[in-house]
């Protein structure tokens, strides 16, 4: 299988890595930047000048550049008929499908942790074949289309929230004396655990079992609602969807 990226980013960058050992060859193109180079240099991959020779030898193609870019990439790609993965934020089924007439089109919209397969990738449309190369980067979840922008707002802009909270809990750590590495280590390997944690537990129930009534943690919530932390993530999520819907 011959995956080709238009677009050499840090989306494709982040599945290009998760695919490694998974897919036969990678191909990358960019706008001039030279990305395309390094990306294919660290994965074993091939640059190519051409986003049309990418997709007239690739397998799939992924459609990796930003939103603004859809329609010059469309003309330059014009009547070739591959497998079409779409990473577009707020680019609707009904604008790729008119862009790509000829192409098998799914939308994805997917998130950093897909470097380590551990991503999770919303998917609307696309065949069998893509859906296993997809399947490798991580938890799948079909979507119908008008619910990708909501979908984007906790998925795909969640991991910058959540290493916000990572790190500003790892700096108060070594402002109340820790080392700064081991603050971040006690942290990022808390919230992995909690994470699985949560697979299996409602938050609420997390958050109980940590807090015991007049003890730390609760003392720590109080504050926490105190300071508006609930209200900061969901003016967060609110934010980013203002911004996805223009
Ligand atoms: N980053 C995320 O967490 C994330 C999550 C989900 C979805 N996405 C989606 O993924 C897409 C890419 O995002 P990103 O964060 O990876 O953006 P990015 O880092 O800005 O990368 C965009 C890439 O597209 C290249 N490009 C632009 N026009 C091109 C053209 N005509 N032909 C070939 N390459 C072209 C750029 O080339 P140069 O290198 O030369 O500038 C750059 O390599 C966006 O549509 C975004 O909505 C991103």
């Amino acid at each position: 299988m011959i995956v080709g990226f238009i677009g050499a980013g840090r989306m494709a960058a982040a599945m290009a890595r998760g695919w490694v050992a998974k897919v036969d060859q990678m191909l990358f193109t960019d706008s001039g930047s030279g990305r395309a180079g390094g990306i294919a240099e660290e994965v074993g991959g091939e640059a190519l000048a051409s986003n049309r020779e990418l997709a007239e030898r690739a397998d799939v193609v992924i459609l990796a550049v930003k939103p603004a870019g859809l329609e010059a990439v469309a003309v330059e790609i014009e009547g070739i008929a591959k497998p079409l993965v779409s990473l577009l934020g707020a680019t609707s089924m009904e604008r790729l499908e008119a862009a790509f007439p000829e192409a098998d089109v799914c939308r994805v919209m997917p998130n950093v942790a897909v470097e380590v397969q551990r991503g999770v990738l919303c998917v609307a449309g696309g065949g069998e074949e893509v859906r296993r190369l997809l399947d490798a980067l991580g938890h799948m979840v079909e979507l119908p289309d008008a619910d990708f922008n909501a979908a984007t707002a906790v998925m795909g802009c969640a991991p910058a929230y959540l290493a916000l909270a990572v790190e500003a809990i790892a700096d108060a750590g070594a402002e109340a004396g820790l080392d700064v590495d081991l603050a971040r280590e006690l942290v990022v390997e808390t919230a992995a655990g909690t994470a699985e944690l949560l697979r299996r537990h409602h938050p609420r129930e997390v958050r109980e079992a940590v807090a015991s009534p007049g003890g730390s943690t609760e003392a720590g919530l109080d504050a926490l609602e105190t300071a508006g932390g609930r209200q900061a993530f969901e003016s967060a999520v609110r934010a980013s969807l203002e911004r996805m819907r223009g």
